[in-house]
């Protein structure tokens, strides 16, 4: 396993390559989500010469103020015990680069523009965070040029949002979408899930409980609502039910497959969640 800082080193290591490569992009705290994104990498994999990159950079452009904010100064960074899972789980190369070696200009002047579908659901708490995201990915995509690339269901706006740059900029690269990897008790593994104690982790299964629900069609988008927002100690942020493609809201009772997806905070701890319905 190589650990790669710099996009010269990246270029030369990457040069002679005959196979396929396959990229997880991550911004490091790793764990079981994105470990199975790397499986996931690992089993696509068909010739010897194929080869699975796994990038870790905590990506200010995404954050709120361009990473001039708390959320940003204090994401978990642990490169070394990231390696050493990445290494375990086997990838290739890491890509971890610093700030000033993917922005060496500073805050970058063209941007990838995610539109509507980056503007609402996660988007309207976080303005530009859609534009963050798409403007890293592209460029990880232009330094790497995978073949195919491995995102997490998780994120199930970042997903849609990343499908729609490929298909509207003509980005030759396959994206594979891995499912949500939850606890044991249901809740999705999350990097912020350490900030939970556990009575705030017991509450949080309200959402997880709640897309269940609507999923089983054991109640309906309004009811959902109304039993998420009354759950104990939660806030609700929003609670909609989409079209995968495009995230545009379907009324309910949904006719074709759709997405139920749900955004909470407690105890302090923003959590998203959601199911295919
Ligand atoms: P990060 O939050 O580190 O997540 C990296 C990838 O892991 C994403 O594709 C995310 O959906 C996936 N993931 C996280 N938790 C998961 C879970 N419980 N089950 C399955 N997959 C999970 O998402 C980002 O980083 C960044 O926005 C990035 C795409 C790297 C661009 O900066």
């Amino acid at each position: 396993m190589k650990l790669i800082k710099t996009k010269a080193e990246l270029v030369d290591a990457l040069a002679d390559l005959r196979g396929h490569i396959a990229l997880v992009p991550t911004m490091g705290a790793l764990h079981d989500g994105h470990l199975s994104l790397v499986a996931a990498a690992r089993a696509d994999i068909s010739s010897a010469d194929d080869m699975v990159v796994a990038s870790i950079f905590v990506n200010p452009l995404q954050f709120a103020q361009l990473g001039d904010c708390d959320d940003y100064r204090n994401y978990p960074r642990t490169l070394d015990a990231d390696a050493q899972l990445l290494e375990s789980a086997g990838v290739d190369i890491i890509f971890a680069p610093d700030v000033a070696e993917m922005y060496p200009q500073g805050t970058p002047e063209v941007w990838v523009r995610s539109g509507e579908m980056g503007s609402q659901l996660e988007g309207a708490s976080r303005p530009g965070h859609f534009d963050g995201v798409a403007t890293v990915v592209a460029k990880l995509f232009s330094l790497i040029r995978p073949n195919r690339a491995y995102f997490g269901q998780k994120d199930a706006q970042q997903l849609a949002v990343i499908k729609r740059m490929v298909h509207d900029l003509d980005l030759r690269v396959d994206i594979r979408a891995v499912p949500i990897i939850r606890g044991a008790d249901g809740l999705a593994e999350s990097s912020r899930n350490q900030h939970l104690g556990a009575t705030d982790r017991q509450n949080a299964l309200a959402l997880s409980a709640t897309l269940a629900a609507l999923r089983d069609r054991r109640i309906d988008l309004e009811q959902a609502r109304v039993e998420l927002s009354n759950a104990d100690a939660v806030d609700l942020d929003y609670l909609e039910v989409v079209s995968p493609e495009t995230l545009q809201p379907i009324t309910w009772p949904p006719t074709a497959p759709a997405l139920a997806l749900g955004a909470i905070t407690v105890g302090g701890t923003r959590l998203i969640d959601n199911m295919d319905i």
